[in-house]
């Protein structure tokens, strides 16, 4: 392996540049982001990048000339859509639809080059028989966090200590075995079937790619080989180690950048629940309420259809003449190119529903976070930033008005929410460190470089 990696050119390299990889996102915007990223740095370094992609939520092959794409036919009309709080539905439904597709387009591929190896998203529950029928290797890249992973690899024994069924009066109790984790953020019962799908395909991959970094998550890093005796590359923050790209499945809108070059220096509550997460309209007023009575400048992300029981063309249920109150004080968009966002200098907070991707973006310009998870790994990342990395604060008492202002002073202008700025100031340090020359990531690439040109 050591010998290989001395004939690696360490950019644009050369040798591997006829040697393929096929990368096959799930069409879910988490997902994408950091495959889109982990297929750019791979290309940086000289492969040859094929993208599969469903026609769901397919990105415009245009924007990304460099890479080779392929379409799978999903079996989904083209104007398919799916209940937003019914994310199961959506994987059930393509994980049955893409298997035939997947396997038929890796054939056709092998009909006229080699594959030296496929790089999927541990969600889909098929690639690892479709890979092995065609005796291709397949690596997966863990776009979630280690200590998610750590958790649901852990079901089985926490099930035998009898945390399962969880009882509704212990939550707030905490999980020795896991600390610094309480009964509530642990997995319900109801998703086991879909977690241990993802195990499956994890353990039977030839190694596991994470955008995490060594210094963050190395305890549950460590934890994970030991389950898991397969190579694991840490090259995370992915975003930090490629070159920026729009990978974005809606339309970002960048006068959120020129309003944010009208505020002051870290004075704007960014405010962004991701790709998935839908809030109840009740909520939604209590939100908005909360972000104006805080009296802090706010830009606040309301994606279409992310209000229970709204579409796109209504208008916002903000309370009356909410948009006069506000004044310039508030700006709300669609979508925002968050990278940018969490970069810009104006940004002092984030308020977030805690989906790793945007965990990852924070801790990489340093922003601390209000947290309001949801579902899925949201409430086991809120505890750790709370109570572990102590880089941001749980909304714990419920979404209401005198909280949400409560919670946004204490984060923006008071000494608490200063001191966890001088904590993620000093993490974003060590991801910073982490990419560069001899930092753990670049070396993680540079490993996982070699590894691929083992095949
Ligand atoms: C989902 C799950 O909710 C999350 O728990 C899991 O970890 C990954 O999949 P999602 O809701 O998409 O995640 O959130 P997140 O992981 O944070 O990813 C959202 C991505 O969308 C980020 O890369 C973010 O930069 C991008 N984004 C978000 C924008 O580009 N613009 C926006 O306005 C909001």
């Amino acid at each position: 392996m050591s010998q290989r990696l001395a004939k690696v050119p360490k950019e644009g390299a050369t040798q591997q540049s006829k040697i393929r990889l096929v990368l096959f996102p799930l069409p879910l915007q988490g997902h994408i982001t950091p495959m889109f990223h982990l297929a750019t740095l791979l290309h940086s370094k000289g492969f040859s990048i094929t993208i599969t992609q469903t026609k769901y939520k397919s990105l415009d092959p245009t924007l990304f000339p460099h890479f080779t794409f392929h379409l799978l036919d999903d079996g989904l009309p083209d104007n398919a859509t799916f209940d937003p709080n019914n994310h199961t539905m959506i994987l059930d439904t393509l994980n049955t639809n893409c298997s035939e597709p997947f396997r038929n387009c890796l054939t056709q591929i092998l009909s006229k080059e080699p594959i030296a190896c496929l790089i999927t998203d541990p969600m889909w529950s098929f690639t690892k028989s479709v890979a092995s029928s065609l005796s291709l290797p397949r690596i997966v890249l863990r776009c979630a966090s280690m200590s998610t992973f750590y958790v649901y690899h852990s079901l089985p024994f926490l099930r035998e200590k009898g945390y399962y069924p969880l009882q509704e009066t212990k939550s707030d109790e905490p999980v020795p075995e896991l600390p610094p984790l309480k009964v509530k953020d642990l997995p319900p019962e109801a998703k086991h079937n879909l977690l241990v799908d993802i195990i499956t395909e994890m353990e039977n991959s030839q190694g596991i790619i994470c955008n995490t970094f060594e210094e963050l998550e190395d305890f549950y890093i460590t934890r994970v080989h030991q389950v898991l005796p397969i190579p694991i590359f840490a090259v995370g923050p992915i975003h930090k180690n490629s070159p920026s790209f729009q990978a974005s499945i809606w339309t970002q809108d960048h006068t959120s950048i020129s309003w944010l070059d009208t505020q002051a220096p870290k004075s704007v509550l960014y405010v962004s629940f991701g790709s998935m997460v839908q809030v109840s309209k009740a909520d939604f007023v209590e939100i908005a309420c909360g972000l104006a009575n805080s009296k802090q400048p706010f830009l606040w992300v309301v994606r279409h259809g992310s209000i229970e029981g709204s579409d796109e063309i209504d208008p916002l249920p903000l309370p009356e003449g909410y948009l006069d109150t506000i004044g310039q004080r508030g700006n709300i968009v669609n979508w925002a190119p968050q990278q940018e966002v969490l970069a810009h200098p104006a940004v002092g907070g984030f308020w977030t529903h805690c989906g790793w991707n945007s965990i990852m973006e924070s801790i990489s310009e340093g922003v601390p976070m209000l947290c309001l998870p949801f579902f899925a790994d949201q409430n086991i990342n809120t505890r750790h930033i709370s109570d572990h990395w102590r880089i941001g604060m749980e909304l714990d008492k419920g979404v209401k008005r005198g909280e949400i202002e409560r919670a946004i002073r204490k984060l923006m202008v008071e000494e608490e929410g200063e001191t966890m700025r001088n904590r993620i100031t000093a993490l974003k340090e060590k991801a910073t460190l982490s990419v560069m020359e001899g930092g753990s990531s670049y070396k993680s690439l540079e490993n996982l470089t070699n590894y691929l040109l083992s095949f």
